[in-house]
């Protein structure tokens, strides 16, 4: 748990500009920098950058906040992921709040690993270009173009023991580095030797400019001295800064087209990210060798509204999707599940179709989540199809599905899904209701943990702007709901001040903990608000006091709305500043923004969604 006093550091610290600029190119205009909005797609530049107050704004879509802010949103990322992440970028070392046995990485060591990575790639490329025939015939027999090598930084490890750690040792990385990045590894006799050899490298990035890890593929024909029992694909161990759970294979190089389009396509390999890449669908993600978990789909899910689900249509292929069912559900997005026919995979029918690829795609019959899981529990139940199925497993196969839509918290969604499992299940939707649903998720059995007292750099509660006060109040009563919805918010949280999201980030992490065990969630909450001071532990009774006569979600999105128009007001008072010293047409411009905000503001609808659009 991030320390507010780091949360303040990285704020400081680490450059808008340079981030954003990363993502979309800008020019500068009188003390602030504009440019192509990367939130929406526009033809002229709405979108503000004001590095002194390391603050963005789109005129556009209304889009704004702070670095962190820019982060959370352009990546997909959650508060305190977009913390740590700027943390690497600028090499701050956060401290961390102790909890316990499990302490968090640390980042010093995370900050040497990147730079390795970053040598690694700048060698893998180099050597692609000096490779032997065998791996440049493996690469255009594959299709794969100049531009995605470049777009992808597509590498090659050449099939010695050590070119790679030779290379490292060189430039003086210790070898203790280069084992934990994964690059090297050590012999029975201690020997360092290189982990990738003879392989096409994928590099694996968390950002433009951050490799975290890499895969590798086996180039046929190519000697590996150990190859008859090497893996197709070989992929960098896990890191400190590398964790396959969260981590998504191009995201970086996909996320603006996400943002676009409000669509992503989730495919299985390497490979089918790039084939679709070179047919224009830049929008495509894998995992990186393993299943897909919860945090990808939290991440996928603060980017996009609709995710393509694009798998072989064998019997893997149908499990996998199967299995993501449960996963998606309270994910709030809109999921098609495309199977492939046996023969293919995307990357195959993307050489195949190329420019049409995506309308091939879209040609392709659908099926949903539900249908995806109903098909394939029932042909674990029996071979034949549900129609066929004996009363016993049809049975089973009802409370198996319905256990799972029990899950989901909107209950119009739960009964939409009711409804179409009755049908497809072909059982009344009544019958299917009253069924029982079974065991529940297990307790987690978390060791309980202990806190060291911080409390210097966190601010009293009342010394605290009114809406943050009025925010606390409504995540300490309605708790999980709040933390989700306000941590989720990047411009919120660009707003919010550090102890106000210390506590909240801390607040979530917290009951996610100990989602089942009441008693302990309660005894970390009494020592989280004692480190936090006495005006918290009030805080906390004031507002319990408050709980039957308050509608706590109305006074949320109240103290949501007035945080906004602070913003908005401040924006609008930056601009006046500036027109002291701009030119006749920035001035011009900048009136006009200013009426923009002002009627923004007359109106008092401040969300992103009620701001004027693209005026193009
Ligand atoms: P596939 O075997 O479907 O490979 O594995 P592919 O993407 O079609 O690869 P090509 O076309 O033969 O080159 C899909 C994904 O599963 C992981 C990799 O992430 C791969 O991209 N995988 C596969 C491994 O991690 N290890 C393996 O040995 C095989
Ligand atoms: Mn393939």
């Amino acid at each position: 748990m991030i320390e507010q006093g780091s949360i303040d550091e990285v704020l400081e610290r680490s450059s808008l500009l340079e981030v954003v600029q990363e993502v979309t190119s800008l020019r500068q205009q009188s003390g602030r920098y504009v440019g192509l909005c990367p939130f929406h797609s526009e033809k002229s530049p709405s979108f503000h950058v004001r590095p002194d107050r390391k603050m963005y704004h789109c005129f556009g879509c209304g889009a704004s906040g702070n670095t962190i802010g820019f982060v959370m949103r352009h990546y997909g990322m959650s508060f305190p992921d977009a913390v740590r992440w700027l943390a690497d970028r600028f090499n701050i070392e956060l401290r961390y709040a102790k909890r316990g046995a499990q302490q968090e990485p640390k980042l010093s060591h995370a900050r040497d690993l990147y730079a390795v990575n970053r040598m690694a790639q700048k060698f893998f490329s180099h050597s692609l270009q000096q490779a032997p025939k065998a791996v440049r015939d493996y690469v255009s027999e594959r299709g794969i173009s100049r531009d995605a090598i470049e777009q992808f930084q597509i590498g090659f490890a050449p099939a010695g023991w050590r070119a790679l750690s030779d290379i490292l040792r060189k430039n003086r990385v210790p070898e203790e580095v280069i084992t934990r990045s994964g690059l090297g590894r050590r012999s029975a006799k201690g020997d360092l030797y290189d982990t990738f050899r003879g392989r096409l490298i994928f590099p694996i990035l968390s950002s433009p400019k951050q490799i975290i890890g890499f895969g590798g593929r086996l180039i046929p024909g190519l000697q590996d001295e150990k190859s008859d029992n090497a893996p197709k694909y070989l992929n960098s161990s896990e890191s400190e800064i590398y964790q396959k759970k969260r981590v998504l294979f191009a995201l970086p190089q996909a996320s603006q087209r996400c943002r676009e389009t409000g669509e992503v396509w989730l495919v299985e390999g390497y490979m089918d990210v790039v084939g679709l890449w070179q047919t224009g669908i830049t929008n495509a993600v894998a995992t990186c060798g393993t299943a897909v978990t919860h945090e990808h789909v939290q991440r996928v899910s603060r980017l996009v509204q609709k995710v393509n689900i694009l798998f072989d249509g064998d019997l893997a292929g149908r499990a996998a999707a199967a299995k993501l069912f449960p996963l998606f559900l309270n994910s709030g997005l809109d999921v098609k599940v495309y199977f492939l026919s046996s023969r293919e995979d995307p990357d195959s029918v993307a050489r195949e179709h190329s420019g049409e690829t995506e309308r091939y795609l879209q040609s392709l019959a659908s099926v949903t989540l539900l249908d995806a899981f109903i098909e394939y529990a029932s042909s674990k139940l029996e071979t034949a199809s549900d129609s066929e199925l004996g009363a016993a497993a049809k049975g089973k196969l009802a409370e198996q599905v319905l256990s799972v839509i029990q899950e989901v918290k909107n209950p119009i969604e739960r009964d939409e899904l009711v409804r179409q499992a009755s049908l497809r299940l072909r059982v009344e939707a009544e019958v299917l209701i009253s069924l029982e649903s079974g065991a529940k998720v297990s307790a987690s059995n978390e060791e309980s943990s202990e806190r060291r007292l911080n409390s210097s750099a966190i601010s009293s509660v009342e010394s605290l702007p009114h809406g943050d006060q009025v925010i606390l109040r409504a995540a300490m009563v309605r708790r999980h709901l709040v933390t989700e919805r306000i941590l989720r918010d990047s411009e919120i949280c660009s707003i919010l001040h550090s102890s106000t999201l210390s506590f909240l980030q801390r607040f979530h992490e917290l009951l996610e903990n100990f989602r089942d065990d009441a008693d302990s969630a309660k005894a970390e909450t009494r020592e989280l608000l004692r480190t936090f001071g006495p005006s918290w532990i009030e805080h906390w009774r004031s507002s319990y006091a408050m709980e039957n006569e308050t509608d706590f979600e109305l006074l949320l999105e109240q103290a949501v709305l007035s945080l906004s128009r602070a913003r908005v007001k401040m924006a609008i008072s930056e601009r006046r500043e500036l027109l002291a010293e701009a030119s006749e047409e920035e001035k011009l411009q900048l009136h006009q923004e200013i009426l923009e905000l002002e009627r923004a503001l007359r109106r008092g609808t401040l969300r992103n969604d009620e701001l004027p659009s693209d005026s193009g």
